[in-house]
């Protein structure tokens, strides 16, 4: 009998560390997001930088992956949005990340054309689109 309940217990605290490390888990959206943020902070302290310009090329082409990829994925807010209002809600992520696409595909002609000007004006629009991207679908991170 005391054994029954011991394993019992042990079930419990093992079902209860799990789903705590699920939650913890990030989500394949978040993953894509940070792989992302980390190869856009190197890219906005050396953007102008003629002499890193294959290596800029270069983070571009990764970014682009991560936004292509983040694309095919749902935010974790979709599940708190009503069944009738999904598929509008998806549609609507889906057109900011095509615009967020087209913001690395001016950053990246700016940088081969060497146009500091461009530069400077595409990477002021990425975080213009992160902000109400995240405001729209993210409202828990910054
Ligand atoms: C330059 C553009 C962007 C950057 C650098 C960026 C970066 C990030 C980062 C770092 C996270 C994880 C937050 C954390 O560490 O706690 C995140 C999460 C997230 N971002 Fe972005 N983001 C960008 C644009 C966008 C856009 C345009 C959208 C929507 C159209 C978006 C939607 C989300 C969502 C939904 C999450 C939460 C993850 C989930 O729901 O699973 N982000 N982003």
């Amino acid at each position: 009998m005391k054994i029954k309940l011991l394993s019992t217990l042990l079930l419990t605290l093992a079902l209860g560390c799990f789903a705590a490390f699920a939650e913890n888990e990030p989500t394949p959206l978040e993953k894509e997001m940070k792989a992302m943020n980390k190869s856009l902070r190197t890219l906005k302290k050396q953007a102008e930088d003629a002499a890193k310009k294959d290596e800029n090329l270069a983070l571009i082409a990764t970014i682009k992956k991560s936004v292509e990829a983040s694309a095919k994925l749902e935010p974790a807010e979709t599940k708190k949005v009503p069944a009738a209002e999904k598929a509008a809600y998806l549609d609507k992520y889906k057109a900011q990340m095509t615009d967020l696409a087209k913001t690395y595909d001016e950053l990246e002609a700016a940088i081969k054309d060497g146009k500091a000007e461009d530069v400077k004006k595409a990477l002021v629009k990425l975080s213009d689109q992160k902000e109400k991207g995240h405001k729209d679908f993210a409202p828990d991170e910054k």
